[in-house]
Parts: structure tokens; sequence; C-alpha cells
């Protein structure tokens, strides 16, 4: 087996990003970093000691001075946990989607979990999927997908996650979430969402868990045997 490879994942909300990559870890058996449950979990933090208020005013002062002792793991059957506590659960609520986007553009939040992320990757064998990963977190990714889908499919997808969560949001009102969070993610200042020019670009749209999953291991394929 030759070298372990860093394979970076970036797209929009609810484009499939994330069950790719999971899928492309197991096959290869790689690592796999949700690092948006990472920020989901700042989030939450956030919303459960009322560092946000209900105008949507994050607390700075007291998240710069909470921020450097939050502990936030993922287990490898991609459990997430926030100083011990399993969220895995609490952090897909539409609650904590409704702010996300809102933390994950503060700097102060961005610089500690980058520096975390980063560490997770240092071995290689890794597949991580954001909005910064090709850009910022890994440059140097042999590999960096850019995963697309239409709205109408993005919107389907999430809603039956939610549903199967018992959850209970409106069509309308998850794809208000994903295009404002689209929107928040590739306009701030922070490391926005952007489409680096080495990513090869992947639209889901038309195919299935298991033709998305297959046309990535051809590309990763192409890759090992170049090394
Ligand atoms: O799964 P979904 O596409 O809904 O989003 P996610 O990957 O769980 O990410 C939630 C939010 O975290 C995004 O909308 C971004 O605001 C933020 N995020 C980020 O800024 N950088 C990343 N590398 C990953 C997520």
């Amino acid at each position: 087996m030759k070298n372990k490879i860093t394979i970076a994942i970036d797209g929009y909300a609810a484009c499939g990003k994330s069950t790719l990559a999971k899928d492309l870890a197991k096959a290869l058996g790689y690592t796999f970093i949700d690092s948006g449950a990472m920020y989901r979990a700042v989030a939450l933090y956030c919303l459960e000691n009322h560092l946000i208020d209900t105008n949507g005013v994050v607390n700075l002062e007291q998240l710069e001075k909470s921020i450097g002792s939050l502990q936030i793991e993922i287990s490898s059957d991609q459990k997430v946990f926030l100083n011990q506590k399993d969220i895995s659960e609490a952090i897909r609520t539409p609650r904590v989607a409704g702010i996300v986007s809102k933390i994950a553009a503060i700097k102060l939040v961005r610089q500690k979990l980058v520096e975390q992320q980063q560490a997770l990757g240092k071995a290689g064998g890794i597949v991580m999927d954001g909005r910064d990963i090709g850009s910022v977190v890994f440059p140097n990714a042999e590999l960096k997908l850019f995963v697309t889908a239409s709205d109408a499919i993005r919107t389907q997808r999430r809603l039956a996650e939610l549903r199967s969560k018992g959850e209970q949001q409106s069509e309308a009102d998850v794809l208000d979430n994903l295009k404002s969070r689209d929107l928040q993610d590739s306009t701030r200042a922070e490391s926005p969402l952007i489409q680096v020019a080495d990513a090869l670009v992947l639209d889901t749209s038309n195919l299935n868990r298991e033709e998305q999953l297959a046309w990535a291991l051809l590309e990763v394929q192409k890759i090992i045997e170049q090394q």
C-alpha cells in the first residue's frame, strides 16, 4: 500500500459532502472528520451558555474566555462530544443550524478549530469535509473535491434527515436555512467557502451514494498510482 493521502471535501450546505467523506474513509480505511460538527458544537455551547442573544448578538468577550477550555472530540463511530458530553443529536437541530454560520464566521472560533483539525490530519490518511478544508485547513491535500447539488435535491435530503430524527420543519424553512448559510459562509471575511482552482467538481444531484463513491474512488486511485 502506497502512502495514505489527504482528501479535502468542500461545498455548500447539505450537498452530500459528509456522506461521501464517510463512505470514502470507510472504503480506504482512513479517518473521517466532519469539521461542520465541530462548528455546530461551538454553536450549541453558545446557545446553552447564553452567549448569543435573541437578536443574534454574540458575547465575544465571554466566548473568548471560554473557548480555550472547550473540548470537542469526535469518536471513531462519529459521536460528537463537547466537554465529555455526547451532543451528536443536539448539534443537528434547526436551532443550531440557525446560528452556526454566525458562530463559524468568528475568527477566534476558526483559529481554534482549524488548529485542532490540522493536528488530526497531520499523519495523512484523512478525509475531512467542510467549507475551508481545501483552501485553509489542508491546502496541500493530494485530492480536493468541491461537491454541489441542486437546491431541490439538497432540500429534500436535509428534510429526510431531519424527519428521520423526529424534527418537523417545513420545506420552505429548510431551504431558507440552507440558502442563508450558503450566503453567510461564502461572503464572510474569515476563510469564506470558495471553490479552489485545484478542486475537482462533483455534482451529486443525479448520483446515488454508490455512484458518487465509485467516482471519487477512481480519482483517489489515479492519485495513488501517480505517487
Ligand atoms: O452538513 P451541512 O452542510 O448542513 O453543514 P455542516 O458541514 O454541518 O456545517 C455547518 C456550518 O458550519 C456551515 O454552514 C458553516 O457555517 C460552518 N462550517 C465552516 O465554517 N467551516 C467548515 N470547515 C465546516 C463548517
